[in-house]
């Protein structure tokens, strides 16, 4: 973990992290992306099979699902900083498939250094926390997403943020309409709270 240096360094130090085993059987490690200057970070829970095959966080299903609801909300992806709590894709193998599992508590408090480090670089003056796994790493156990999504909240250290659920749960949903339109609300709640 670096203590100094910018993104950079991180993304030169990410590819070495063995703070917990996940990088053993991933492809690589998928950095968060964005402007070192951006005034919102939205952060997911781990990379999924099409990410960790490019190496770019959001580009499979749940991906295409943000992209959207970022356009609906008017905010534009290349003005976000976009990471993950948990920096290496976790699976299990279903014949020749790759299966998403959920990091363990273990492996979410290992990667937090990374995501406290990519805080401190970028200052955002917003942080879009999105799923569970995000808000364990974030904002604690207790923490409840279907309680408290889209309000303003805090980070411990008083950082603003807004809470939602993980794209991927909209791209599952059975009642698709609803739960796009909001996430898209939620995300309109962090529009304006940047004002
Ligand atoms: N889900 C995430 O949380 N992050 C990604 O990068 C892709 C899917």
């Amino acid at each position: 973990m670096p203590h100094g240096g910018g993104m950079r360094k991180v993304r030169e130090l990410l590819p070495d992290c063995r703070g917990c085993e996940l990088w053993e059987d991933a492809e690589q490690v998928v950095p968060g992306e964005g402007p070192v200057r951006a005034r919102m970070m939205l952060v997911g829970e781990t990379p999924g099979d099409h990410e960790d095959k490019e190496g770019h966080v959001f580009v499979g299903p749940a991906g295409h699902l943000l992209d959207k609801a970022l356009v609906e909300a008017g905010i534009d992806r290349s003005d976000v900083y976009l990471t993950n709590a948990v920096k290496h894709f976790r699976f299990e193998r279903q014949g020749k498939r790759r299966i998403h599992k959920t990091p363990s508590a273990g492996q979410i408090t290992a990667c937090h250094p990374w995501l406290a480090r990519e805080l401190e670089i970028v200052k955002p003056e917003l942080v879009v926390v999105m799923g569970s796994v995000a808000a364990r790493s974030l904002l604690g156990t207790a923490f409840r997403v279907t309680k408290e999504r889209g309000k303003r909240v805090e980070l411990p250290g008083g950082r603003p943020a807004v809470a939602t659920v993980h794209p991927s749960a909209v791209v599952r949903s059975d009642e698709f309409r609803r739960d796009f339109r909001r996430f898209v609300d939620d995300l309109r709640v962090a529009v304006d709270l940047l004002g």
